[in-house]
């Protein structure tokens, strides 16, 4: 019963296929036009979707001006790059998708600059009339978005100039950003001295206890960690603002420089003393 069936089945596909091959022959250039139709039609749709997903020509050259607008679409949707902007540079961070692309975490520095973002960490509102305002930032602020900067550099392709606080419409450097290079010189030179005095005086071990307060003690390790000759005597050394002070060891020959305070209520050559804030 089976084998009947199998033989009647062939007999109708022989039969189907004569069919076919009469009606191509008949219909041959109907089914052709048919066919570069719909290929015409596929191709026609393709075309379109691709120019929907690519929105803007990038440009490609190295040193390239931008406006806020355009920087704003290399933002890594629909496979455009991911560029973003420090200090009015612009950067090429595509090969860092997996911390610029879109939903990850560093995703807010892209398309714009937000260079005040990268020192205080404020990642969630943008507001482009203060987001690259950085010359009312701390000396040491300064210096670390120059590191930030410097950072790009190393890492990524350096991309042109953005119009706007830092660069004027031909690429020019504005007196925004003449006044920015003039802080950053200056808190370099104060945070070299201060360095200096660190290396000099170096910090006074320390530790908190609820029962006598803070601390502070010499020993010939304290400060930088490594082992020095001396260990001196806590003094309190005040900050350039001469609001703050850290606690600094001093060797005793230089007790008597004006810039040491004691501590109050402690020994002139005792080698710990104890203070509540
Ligand atoms: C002011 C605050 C911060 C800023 C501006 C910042 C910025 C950044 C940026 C721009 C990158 C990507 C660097 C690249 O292109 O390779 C990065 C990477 C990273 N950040 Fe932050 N970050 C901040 C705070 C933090 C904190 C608090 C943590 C830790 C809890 C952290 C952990 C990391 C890690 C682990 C990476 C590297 C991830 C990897 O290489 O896979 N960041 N940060």
């Amino acid at each position: 019963m089976f084998g009947f069936v199998k033989c009647c089945s062939s007999y109708r596909l022989a039969f189907f296929l004569i069919i076919i091959a009469v009606l191509g022959k008949v219909y041959q250039n109907d089914i052709v036009q048919l066919l570069q139709i719909g290929a015409a039609r596929y191709l026609n749709r393709a075309a379109n979707e691709r120019a929907e997903s690519v929105p803007v020509k990038f440009t490609e050259t190295r040193d390239s001006i931008f406006t806020a607008e355009q920087l704003s679409t290399y933002n890594g949707e629909n496979g455009a790059p991911i560029y973003l902007a420090l200090l009015g540079a612009v950067f090429d961070v595509s090969r860092g998708i997996k911390h610029y692309g879109p939903g990850c975490s560093y995703n807010f520095f892209v398309g714009r600059d937000a260079s005040v973002s990268f020192v205080s960490g404020e990642f969630e509102h943008y507001d482009p009339t203060t987001a690259d305002d950085v010359l009312s930032l701390k000396g040491n602020d300064l210096i670390e978005l120059a590191k930030w900067q410097q950072f790009y550099e190393k890492e990524y392709t350096y991309k042109g100039k953005l119009i706007g606080r830092f660069y004027d419409e031909a690429g020019q450097p504005t007196v925004y950003h003449k006044k920015f290079l003039v802080l950053l010189d200056e808190a370099k030179i104060a945070k070299a001295q201060v360095d200096e005095l660190r290396n000099r005086y170096p910090g006074c071990n320390i530790e908190w206890s609820e029962a006598k307060g803070t601390r502070v003690w010499c020993t010939t390790t304290s400060g930088d960690g490594k082992e020095r000759e001396w260990s001196g005597y806590p003094r309190k050394l005040y900050n350039r603002d001469n609001k703050n002070f850290h606690c600094a060891c001093v060797p005793e020959a230089e007790l008597n420089d004006p810039m040491f305070k004691p501590y109050d209520n402690c020994a002139d050559r005792a080698t710990e003393c104890f203070y509540r804030v």
